[in-house]
């Protein structure tokens, strides 16, 4: 893909090049870095009621391009265009959020222990947030780090996947014609790890946000110990689905298509293993792969397209050996495991693939499959359904299916999972805490707890003994 100074961003649907991007120099890199450092005097100084105004500004030129930004989405990422807009939609929701909570930073003041003495406690931004931002949600991922990190009056540089850049830089651009500084927002393009090293390195970057691999999440974090930087880590995910015993499996079977499919099984939050109780199993598998088969496969800026392609060689080969790896133990293909690929031409289809009696000795029950696959196991007692859910490093999300309060309730105290979904296949909101337990990350962002983490706390002692 990197070429001497340029890289090529394709259409996953069709191969096509779609645009050559510069990869910045390590020098412009730094020097980007600078001018983020130097902005922050300024821009941390600006009112919040400024601060949030900008904001809103750019989500008003964000929604008057919103087609636009929609179809650059789908044209580099694959997912229908329906599903572009909706994130779209979804991004704006953060920067709404977002420039509301600016006004919103509190501090409080503590009774202290003697008569003379006063304590305040303030919030202040941390300075200059280097974030790395993932190919799935271009859009989304981007708005949930930039709209917190300005609205608490940080600077922000990004360096967006190298496979969808475009959407993010044009977001971007729509920043800077709303009014907010062009250093105080700014984007860089390069390799992953060459950017990501120079952001842990460097002494202007007080704060590293990512969303991508725990393999890389690791690596920033370990990178970021030298300076102490703070970090947010948004990283992988291998999410159990449970349907009890007394669950609707009509409602079951499209939530979890939704959950599933959405971007072609391209989420951290995806469902990734479903268990379902063993006296349902044939039910809900049949209701399932009855509006599995609804689903139609192509490209996203085709009308009525549900399911795009994926997104690379290197996640098309991955989600391959999984099917396969599942069939030679065992499992049984319902429907799917059918391709459409060509190579030479650089496009992936892997059609909707629902897998019966997978095991725990498959692949597929122990690594994120990143794809539009859906591996079907069944469970006796509610208490087995847990243990097989929390048998896995990661734990971002969950689901569950039942209409039983007693169940409701077990499973929520019992799952170790950041994000939990009660007879709900789409929980993602920018009003709430989105973030993983264990292996899956560290912090939260969206809802109140967004913005704290582009914060400082500082307390004053006022008076003497
Ligand atoms: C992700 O899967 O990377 C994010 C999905 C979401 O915000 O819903």
């Amino acid at each position: 893909m990197y070429m001497t100074n340029y890289f090529n961003v394709n259409n996953p649907a069709t191969g096509e090049l779609i645009q050559k991007v510069k990869i910045n120099t390590e020098d412009e890199i730094n020097l980007s870095l600078k001018n983020g450092h130097e902005s922050f005097k300024e821009w941390s100084k600006i009112n919040a009621h400024e601060r949030s105004r900008l904001i809103q500004k750019w989500s008003k030129k964000v929604n008057e391009n919103k087609e636009e930004l929609a179809e650059i989405m789908t044209k580099e990422n694959g997912k229908p265009l329906s599903e572009s807009l909706g994130e779209i939609d979804y991004s704006l929701a953060y920067l709404d959020w977002y420039a509301e909570e600016a006004k919103r930073i509190y501090g409080r003041t503590i009774p202290a222990n003697t008569e003379s003495k006063r304590i305040v406690v303030t919030k202040e931004p941390i300075g200059l947030v280097a974030a790395i931002t993932p190919w799935n949600f271009p859009a989304a991922m981007m708005a949930r780090k930039a709209a917190p990190a300005l609205a608490a009056g940080c600077t922000f540089i990004v360096k967006p996947a190298s496979e969808t850049p475009l959407t993010g830089m044009k977001f971007i651009d729509l920043a800077h014609e709303a009014g907010i500084p062009k250093d105080a927002i700014q984007y860089v393009n390069g390799r992953g790890s060459v950017v990501g090293d120079l952001f842990t390195d460097s002494d202007y970057v007080r704060k590293i946000t990512f969303t991508g691999s725990t393999p890389v999440g690791k690596n920033l974090i370990k990178n970021s110990a030298d300076t102490i930087k703070h970090v947010t880590m948004e990283l992988g995910g291998h999410a159990p689905l449970i349907i009890a015993e007394d669950a609707d499996l009509d409602y079951a079977a499209k939530q979890t298509v939704g959950t599933k499919f959405r971007n072609a099984g391209q989420t951290c939050v995806c469902a990734n293993r479903i268990l379902v109780h063993e006296n349902i199993i044939d039910e809900f598998t049949d209701k399932f792969v009855a509006e599995v088969k609804k689903l139609k496969i192509g490209n996203g800026l085709e009308d009525g397209i549900d399911v795009g392609p994926i997104i690379n060689k290197k996640g098309y080969d991955k989600i391959v050996d999984q099917i396969n790896n599942a069939k030679k133990n065992g499992a049984e293909v319902m429907v799917g495991d059918k391709y459409d690929a060509d190579k030479e031409n650089g496009y992936f289809f892997i059609h909707p693939t629902v897998l019966k009696n997978v095991n725990t000795d498959m692949t597929i029950m122990h690594e994120e499959t990143f794809g539009p696959v859906a591996p079907i196991t069944s469970f006796k007692t509610i208490e087995k359904a847990v243990e097989l859910a929390n048998s896995t490093p990661y734990g971002l999300a969950a689901y569950f299916f039942t209409n039983d309060y007693r169940t409701g309730n077990y499973l929520h105290d019992h799952l170790q999972f950041g994000i939990v979904g009660w007879n709900d296949g789409g929980p993602s909101a920018a009003h709430a805490p989105f973030g993983g337990m264990k292996e899956s990350g560290l912090g939260r962002e969206g809802g109140i707890e967004g913005i704290e983490p582009y914060l400082e706390t500082k307390y004053m002692s006022i008076g003497g003994f």
